[in-house]
Order: structure tokens, then sequence, then C-alpha cells
């Protein structure tokens, strides 16, 4: 292995640490803490560890920060009205909604429910109007998980102006955005998704090289040009042995903890990469950490400008 690592839960945890006092200060100055409230309905497995981990982590910083559940069964009204307490609520400068939202609330229930969400609480970015000031270059709530990328790319020293950058995926939570934000930067962006010819030709002509598609390990030697830096947004859960044995040689640690466990979390990036790759995000412990420690910044800065615009 020669790619350098990058440690996205080192620097989440010393991001957190630059937070925690600045919402300290901002209780003291205005009589309660930032408030983040996350609502989750219905009872999706991942989405209850995900919404765990930033409840945790926003009262770990000093936020208020409240679960607001709803049953599965809940109508789609029953979930706007939610929303609009929300929209409504003194305490409450963040909201957000986390997907997947149950399939029998209709196909088309996330973009209504995101819709609905004040722009200025919307700490997800998700919503039309900060997408838009997004696009334009202008002051916006960014969506998490590509805001964090580019946190790391900078903290890391490794330069995206003038740089390739090829973004794997096209989803409205991590590619698109993410190949806005690096656009911004200066970067040659191309994005590709599943129609693209010849993938790896294109991705191998990559300097950066972010990989957002949701398959294991889909993303092989060949898809990496020498050196480059290569960041994997998967979180796929394996647990069929043949694709586990696939990623990992035989007595390969990862390997003996899926037999314990009869599974594995692993990212969208081939585990040989590495040999390839100048610097590489281990999941876990890459870019997850970070899209959390966004949310964190995205919160205490809507309740800066929520406490600001009413002191004025
Ligand atoms: N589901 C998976 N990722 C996300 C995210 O970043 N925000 C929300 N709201 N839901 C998600």
């Amino acid at each position: 292995m020669s790619a350098r690592l990058l440690d996205g839960q080192a620097l989440a945890v010393r991001l957190q640490q630059e937070i925690t006092p600045q919402v300290a200060q901002f209780t003291a100055r205005y009589g309660r803490p930032p408030g983040l409230a996350i609502v989750l309905v219905g009872q999706n497995p991942a989405s209850e560890v995900y919404v765990r981990n930033k409840l945790k982590a926003g009262s770990g910083v000093g936020f208020r920060a409240d679960l607001e559940r709803l049953p599965e069964a809940a109508s789609l009204g029953d979930v706007l009205a939610l929303v609009e307490r929300l929209n409504r609520s003194e305490a409450h400068d963040g909201i957000l909604v986390q997907a997947p939202l149950p399939k029998g609330l209709g196909g088309d229930a996330a973009a209504r429910v995101f819709d609905a969400i004040a722009p200025e609480k919307d700490v997800d970015g998700f919503t039309p109007t900060n997408v838009g000031l997004m696009v334009q270059g202008r002051p916006a709530l960014v969506a998490c998980t590509p805001s964090g990328i580019i946190e790391l790319l900078v903290r890391e020293g490794i330069q995206i102006a003038g740089r390739r950058a090829c973004v794997v995926g096209r989803s409205d939570i991590v590619g698109k955005p993410m190949a806005l934000l690096l656009l911004q930067r200066d970067a040659t962006v191309t994005v590709c998704h599943s129609k693209t010819p010849d993938l790896p030709g294109v991705c191998r002509e990559a300097d950066i090289l972010v990989a957002a598609v949701g398959r294991a390990g889909l993303m092989t030697r060949s898809f990496v040009k020498p050196g480059a830096t290569v960041i994997d947004v998967g979180m796929n859960r394996v647990t069929d042995a043949a694709v586990a044995r696939a990623l990992f040689p035989a007595g390969h640690p990862r390997l003996a903890r899926f037999q314990e466990r009869g599974s594995l979390l692993v990212g969208d990036v081939h585990p040989d990469v590495a040999d390839v790759a100048g610097a590489l995000t281990p999941v876990p412990g890459g870019v997850g950490p970070l899209t959390v420690t966004m949310l964190m910044m995205n919160t205490l800065r809507a309740a800066r400008a929520r406490a600001e615009g009413a002191r004025t």
C-alpha cells in the first residue's frame, strides 16, 4: 500500500473541537443553544444509525438536538405538518429530514418535504433556494457530504485549481453539488454515471476522483491514474461472502471480521486502489464523519444568521 490515508475521522474530531467553543459563545450571547431538529419517519435501520450519530455529534458540540419521530404509516400531510411546525419553532435553527422516506409516501415525497423546509433552516442544503444559490456561487447552506470533501481536500493541502476532477454519480445529495463545488474551485470537472462509455478510461484522466455510486468495490485499479487523490463516498454493507472475498485477500483482517460478523461496511473503491492512488479516504473513517461535522457547521451558521437577523 502506498496511498496516503486521508483521515476524515481525525479531521472531524479537530473541526468539532473548533466548533464547540463557538457554540458556547453563541449560547452565552443569545441565552439559548443552537437547535437542530432531525425528522425520522419509519424505522430504516441504516437511517437509525445515521440519525443517532448526528444527534450525538449535535449534543457533543453543545446544540439542542431533538429527534422528531413519525411512524412508518405517517401520511405526507403528517410529515409536512411537522416540518411547518419546525419552520415556526423559535428553538430550532436547523431542520433535517432523514432520507429515504418510506416508499408508501409516494415517489415525489422527498421533493415535496424538502421543498417545505424553510431555506434558512435547511442545514442539508437540499431546498431549491439553497441549491440555486450554490449553483450561482452565492452564500448558501450547502449539502454536507460534498462540502466536507472540499474541507478535507483543502485541509490536506490537495490542490484543486487547475486539476482534472471526475465525479462518478450524479445524485442531488452528492454528485451534482460535488461537481459544482469543485468547479467553483477551478477544477476541470467531468461527471460520470451509469451510461458513461469507457468509465475506467474517463476516471483515469482524473487527478481527483470522487466515487459516489453505491456499488461495493466497483472502482478498481484500472480506474485510477497513478498518484491521484481518490475520495470514496460509498457506504455499502456487504453480506455476500463471495463479494467480501473479491475485495480482500485470504487472511486479511477485514475478511476475518466479515467471517465473525457476517457483514462488512465497504466503499465504492476497491481496496487494491491503495497501491495506485496518491491519497485515499478509508471506509469507514473517511467521508462519513465529515458529513456529520458539516451538519454541525451548517447548523451553527444557520443559528447565527437567524439570531443576528432577529437582533436587527
Ligand atoms: N440520507 C443519506 N444521506 C443523507 C443526508 O445527507 N441528509 C439526509 N437528510 N438524508 C440522508
